[in-house]
């Protein structure tokens, strides 16, 4: 396993809609490495999420930790879509702060549909169906993004809300984290 380089804003990969890897792919050593590589990376860089564009890899692939208030990220589950769909479920919008890998340091206010229903393929290329809401939602929706060269900031509604992670912690929402994927 090996931490991979992430790439910014500005990077071709973080603005065009990924490929879907064919299931028979997944039997490949150099795919469950990669698979295996996006956590590691995620977790170096202290994401919750990560897609393969972020690699600058044109692959329909993303990882992402089940977000557990008693366990590390490195200690909570992790959990490999391949080939997402995401379902809106209905609901307001809900706003949340998030930041990304991509777009270091900066933190913003983006809505998200409250719950999802997420069709994909895991890292066995079994087909996984089940909703994800509140915090997971939020993470399959951000990450999912990155697979269509959408980032948060293009889902923001007042780019007022934009902030340095540093001020954002000083002024703004003290003692609280951020999604960053
Ligand atoms: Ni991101």
């Amino acid at each position: 396993m090996a931490v991979r380089p992430i790439v910014r804003l500005g990077h071709p990969a973080l603005r065009a809609p990924a490929s879907p890897v064919l299931k028979e792919r997944l039997g490949d050593e150099d795919l469950q490495t990669l698979i295996d590589d996006m956590i590691e990376t995620m977790l170096a860089a202290g994401g919750v999420g990560l897609a393969a564009p972020q690699l600058g890899l044109d692959r329909q692939l993303i990882v992402y930790v089940v977000v557990d208030p008693e366990k590390t990220p490195a200690q909570a589950d992790k959990r490999v879509l391949v080939n997402p769909m995401l379902e809106p479920l209905p609901g307001e919008p809900v706003y949340d702060w998030e930041g990304c890998l991509s777009i270091p340091d900066l933190r913003g206010l983006v809505p998200r549909h409250p719950a999802v229903k997420v069709h994909a393929l895991d890292r066995e290329g079994r087909l996984v169906e089940f909703a994800a809401e509140g915090y997971e939602g939020r993470i399959v929706q951000h990450e999912f993004d990155h697979l269509n060269g959408v980032v948060f900031l293009d889902r923001m509604r007042d780019l007022r809300s934009l902030a340095f992670s540093a001020e954002w912690e000083e002024f703004m929402i003290e003692g609280e984290k951020a999604q960053v994927g």
